[in-house]
């Protein structure tokens, strides 16, 4: 059987390795990204850039959209740029070229600011577990409380997504992904990060599943978190809508 030709933005970074590492027998991937990716055919261009990144979009069926600036607090100019602008390429680039369907990393900072300034959710964040209930109304996609210009960005990404799907077709499905790191080790973390972690394993797991996801699933958007014993973000939709069922948690 072919397999299903998947382009991967930003496939060269952290949460791109754990994909092409642990996916390459299931689907063919292509990589975008400033840098190169040894082994997969590799367009190396800024995604801001549309003329230098059009290209790279010619006959895939689907579209992992990873590349952004990653980091919370990163300054306006630099959001607007490899996120907003980035983002926005992305969408015209896979409309021009037939793709099907996006898979969006958009982030828990979407709704970052709720375990900021949320009970019961603060007390997680805070480390009062002795307060916590056990068991917290669960946040759901519906909500957008964002901390900062990159779970701004993430969530135009997310709008850009649904206006898309509307008006040209296209799938979308976002992801608001907790925490990946190198390590793959929740223990070195806060109970906040232990609320928010997402194992290696559960993120192939993820993008597995929104790649495979059946063309039903038109417009999405899902939480993408280990099955951790403090989270506070709906991993069940994402189980009803894309068979996304999390192996790891965290612990207490
Ligand atoms: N790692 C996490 O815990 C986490 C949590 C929530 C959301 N996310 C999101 O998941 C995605 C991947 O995160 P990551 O941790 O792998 O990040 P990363 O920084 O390790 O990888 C990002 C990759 O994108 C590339 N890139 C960035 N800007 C680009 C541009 N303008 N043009 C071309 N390539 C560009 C970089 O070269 C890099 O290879 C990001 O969108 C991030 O916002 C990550």
């Amino acid at each position: 059987m072919t397999k299903q030709k998947v382009l991967i933005t930003g496939m060269a970074g952290r949460i791109g390795t754990v994909a092409h590492t642990r996916l390459a027998d299931k689907y063919d991937f292509t990589s975008l990204d400033n840098v190169q990716v040894d082994n997969f055919p590799s367009h190396i261009a800024d995604l801001a850039d549309f003329e230098a990144m059009r290209s790279a979009f010619d006959g895939q069926e689907t579209v992992v959209h990873l590349a952004a600036e990653p980091s919370a607090d990163a300054p306006w100019e630099v959001i607007l740029r490899n996120n907003i602008i980035g983002t926005y390429n992305v969408m015209k680039a896979s409309r021009e070229s037939g793709v099907k369907r996006v898979v969006f990393a958009s982030t828990n900072h979407v709704v970052g600011n709720i375990p900021m300034k949320e009970e019961p959710y603060k007390s997680i964040y805070e480390d009062r577990l002795e307060n916590q209930p056990m068991s917290v109304p669960m946040v759901t996609a519906e909500r957008h409380r964002p901390d900062g210009y990159y779970a701004i960005s993430k969530s135009f990404g997310e709008q850009i997504g649904s206006y898309y799907y509307d008006e040209y077709g296209i799938s979308f499905i976002a992801l608001r992904i907790g925490g990946v790191n190198e390590e793959n080790s929740p223990w070195t973390m806060g109970p906040l990060g232990r609320s928010l972690y997402l194992s290696h394993q559960d993120a192939a797991h993820l993008i597995d599943c929104s790649i495979g996801a059946p063309p039903s699933v038109g417009f999405a958007i899902v939480y993408g978190i280990s099955n951790n014993q403090l989270r506070f973000h709906d991993i069940e939709t994402a189980g009803d809508l894309i068979g996304y069922h999390p192996q790891d948690n965290a612990g207490i």
